[in-house]
Order: C-alpha cells, then sequence, then structure tokens
C-alpha cells in the first residue's frame, strides 16, 4: 500500500520548523497514554519507530514520519497529563493550533479514544479547536481487546453522541487494537484514500 517504506523525520517544536507541505499529510491525536504511538507502529509494521522519537524533553514535539513516498505521519504529543506545568501546556496549544490552522496539505485528523473509557472532556477541547480550524477528524478507538464485547455498544453511543456536536466530525468511527491487529488495514487503507 505504501511503497518505500516509513522512516522518522524530525520532532518540531516551532512552525518554521516544519517540513515543506509536498505530501498528503494526516495527524494522530488523543490524550496521554491512548496509544497513540503503538498505533503508528502498528499502521507501519515498525515495532519501535513512534517510540523511538518518544525520548525524554522531546514530548512537546510534533513528531513527522514518512510513510512511502506519498504521505506524511504526525505524532502530536498527548494532551490531558495531570502535572504538566501551565507554561509548558499553553505554549503547546499555542504551536497545535498554528499547526491545524496552517497546515495546507493536513487531511485528516485522527483522534484516538481509549475504548473503555470514550470520549472525556479533554477530547471535547479537541475536537472544538478541529472543528474552528476546519479540519476534519476521524475517531479510532483503542485498546477495543481491553472491551468486552457487550460494552462495545454503549461506549459506540457514546461516541456517536459527542460526534454529533462537531462538523468537522467524519462519521465513520474505526475500532482498533495495536495489541490484536484488529482495525489497522482498514485505518491504513483510509490514510492510503487520503491523497
Ligand atoms: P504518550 O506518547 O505518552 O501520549 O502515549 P501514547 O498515546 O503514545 O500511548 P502508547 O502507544 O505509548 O501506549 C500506552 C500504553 O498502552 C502502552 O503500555 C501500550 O502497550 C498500551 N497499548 C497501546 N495500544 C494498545 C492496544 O491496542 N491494546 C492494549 N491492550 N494495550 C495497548
Ligand atoms: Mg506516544
Amino acid at each position: 500500500l505504501f511503497a518505500g517504506g516509513t522512516d522518522f523525520l524530525k520532532g518540531v517544536v516551532a512552525m518554521d520548523g516544519l517540513p515543506p507541505s509536498d505530501r498528503a499529510e494526516v495527524c494522530f491525536a488523543g490524550r496521554s497514554n491512548v496509544g497513540k504511538s503503538s498505533l503508528i507502529n502498528a499502521l507501519t509494521g515498525r515495532k519501535g519507530l513512534a517510540r523511538a522519537s518518544n525520548t525524554p524533553g522531546r514530548t512537546q514535539e510534533i513528531n513527522f514520519f514518512t510513510l512511502g513516498e506519498s504521505h506524511y505521519l504526525v505524532d502530536l504529543p498527548g494532551y490531558g497529563y495531570a502535572n504538566a506545568p501551565l507554561p509548558v501546556v499553553e505554549k503547546w496549544q499555542r504551536l497545535l493550533k498554528q499547526y491545524l490552522s496552517g497546515r495546507a496539505n493536513l487531511r485528516r485528523a485522527f483522534v484516538l479514544i481509549d475504548a473503555r473509557h470514550g470520549v472525556k472532556a479533554v477530547d471535547q477541547e479537541i475536537l472544538t479547536l478541529l472543528d474552528k480550524s476546519a479540519v476534519t477528524f476521524q475517531m479510532v478507538l483503542t485498546k477495543t481487546d481491553k472491551v468486552k464485547e457487550k460494552d462495545r455498544a454503549r461506549i459506540l453511543t457514546q461516541v456517536r453522541e459527542a460526534l454529533a456536536k462537531h462538523p468537522a466530525a467524519y462519521p465513520e468511527i474505526v475500532l482498533t487494537s495495536s495489541e490484536k491487529g484488529d482495525g489497522i488495514p482498514t485505518l491504513r487503507a483510509i490514510v492510503a484514500s487520503l491523497a
């Protein structure tokens, strides 16, 4: 699907560090620990790729990966960190706003939601920011291997209700488990379709 493999390109801390907008781009957002790096590793088939760039002190960076010849994958720093200092949070929010509203080649944001927890208040903030930035976003439920079949419907209903409030939402929800591989081919096909 993506000839040419995948690689870590760079970590970016300011708008002037962004790579040129010469490829279709998708970004991955979500609460800290939701499974962003694991999902990127599963998607690219390269264990340790996203984690390798996750060295301490670089956690506020926007990490760029090349996917084949055609796409950039972007790992956004996790939000909702209870004990992050306010100036760090504010700097990060400024950069995120600039990135989301100014990136011409950004085709879609994938917002990751832990399938056990559903959409939280802190997720709603990012969804509102995506609306304002006019970036189409799609929900990806993570860690579905940890949810019992009988609890799935309830969580899906909660996520659908949250989506209904957001004009930038893409209706289809993707259910994934990076651990088991569920939903990964589907997500890969979605990314490939966003040329
Ligand atoms: P930050 O970079 O700190 O924001 O975290 P992250 O969103 O990148 O999460 P990460 O991929 O590091 O995963 C966090 C934890 O969840 C790790 O212990 C993973 O092994 C676990 N995890 C991720 N995906 C899955 C999954 O599909 N199933 C299960 N059972 N565990 C998962
Ligand atoms: Mg990570």
